[in-house]
C-alpha cells in the first residue's frame, strides 16, 4: 500500500510557503545561529542523545509559527530537551533571536516539512511528547485533504512516541475539532487523557500562542486535547529503527 507519508508520493502538503521577507536580524541570525541550533534535513534518523549531548525527557513542537510558545516552554524546562519543526523561513529566523534572547541551550530545530522529518528523521520511540498547537485548520471543504492531522501523520506520531508519550493539540476552529476528536477516536493506538473547550483561559498544559491569540480576538473558543499513546504494535512500513 502506498504511504502517505513517502515523500516521493505525497503531493499534498498541510502548508504553502508564504512569501515574507527576512528582516536584516533575521537574516543575521539565521547565518550565525543556524550552525548552533538548527538541524539540516537529511534522510538519515537523528541522533538526539549525540546532539543534546544528553538523555533528557524530549518534546517535538510541529509548526512553531515564530516560536514564542517553545521557547517559553524550552526556558521554563531546562532539565527536558525541545525539538522544534517549521517551514516558515521568517518564523524560523525570528526564532534563532528569541532563543539567543533567551540564553538557552536545550533546543534545536528543523526548517522542513513535519512528515518528511518524522518519517525519515525521528528514530521510533525516541519522544516523550508531541506538541501540535493551531495547526493550519484549511477550513475549506475542498482544502480538509491539506489538513495535518490525518490517519498517516497519526501513525507517525505513534511511531516517534515512547510508549506513555503524549500528543497534545489545540485548535481553535470549531469543525477542525470535530475532525480531530473523530480522527483520534479512529486511531489504535492513542487513548484520550484530557480535553476541554474554553475561552482561552484553560490551556491544558500550554502557555497561549500567537494565532491562539488571533482566535480569540475573531471570538473562536478554543480546543485542547492530551492523548496518550499506548502502541498497540509497532508500525512496520517505517524501517531502520
Ligand atoms: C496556523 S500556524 C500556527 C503557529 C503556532 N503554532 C501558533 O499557534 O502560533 C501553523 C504553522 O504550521 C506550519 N506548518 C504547517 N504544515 C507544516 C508541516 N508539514 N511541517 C512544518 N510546519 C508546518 C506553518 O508554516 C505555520 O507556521
Amino acid at each position: 500500500m502506498e504511504k502517505e507519508s513517502d515523500p516521493a508520493r505525497r503531493s499534498i502538503r498541510s502548508f504553502v510557503r508564504r512569501a515574507g521577507r527576512l528582516t536584516p536580524s533575521q537574516k543575521k541570525a539565521l547565518a550565525e545561529l543556524w550552525p548552533q541550533f538548527g538541524i539540516d534535513f537529511d534522510s538519515r534518523l537523528l541522533d538526539l542523545d549525540a546532539l543534546f549531548a544528553r538523555r533528557a525527557p524530549r518534546t517535538l513542537e510541529i509548526g512553531f509559527g515564530n516560536g514564542d510558545t517553545l521557547v517559553q516552554q524550552a526556558a521554563a524546562r531546562p532539565l527536558h530537551d525541545f525539538l522544534g519543526i517549521e517551514v516558515h523561513e521568517p518564523g524560523v529566523g525570528h526564532f534563532l533571536l528569541r532563543i539567543r534572547a533567551a540564553g538557552i541551550t536545550n533546543l534545536r530545530l528543523i526548517r522542513h516539512d513535519a512528515m518528511e522529518v518524522l518519517a525519515q528523521q525521528i528514530r521510533g520511540s525516541s519522544i516523550d511528547r508531541i506538541n501540535l498547537y493551531f495547526p493550519d485548520p484549511w477550513p475549506k471543504k475542498r482544502h480538509h485533504k491539506r489538513r495535518i492531522v490525518s490517519a498517516s501523520f497519526l501513525d507517525l506520531c505513534a511511531h516517534a512516541l515512547c510508549a506513555g508519550g503524549s500528543l497534545h493539540i489545540a485548535t481553535d476552529w470549531d469543525n477542525y475539532a470535530e475532525y480531530i476528536d473523530e480522527s483520534l477516536a479512529a486511531h489504535p493506538d492513542f487513548v484520550l487523557a484530557d480535553a476541554r473547550t474554553h475561552a482561552g483561559d484553560q490551556p491544558l498544559d500550554r502557555p497561549r500562542t500567537k494565532f491562539e491569540q488571533r482566535g480569540l480576538l475573531r471570538g473562536h473558543q478554543i480546543h485542547d486535547w492530551i492523548f496518550i499513546c499506548e502502541k498497540q504494535v509497532e508500525p512496520l512500513a517505517l524501517s531502520g529503527t
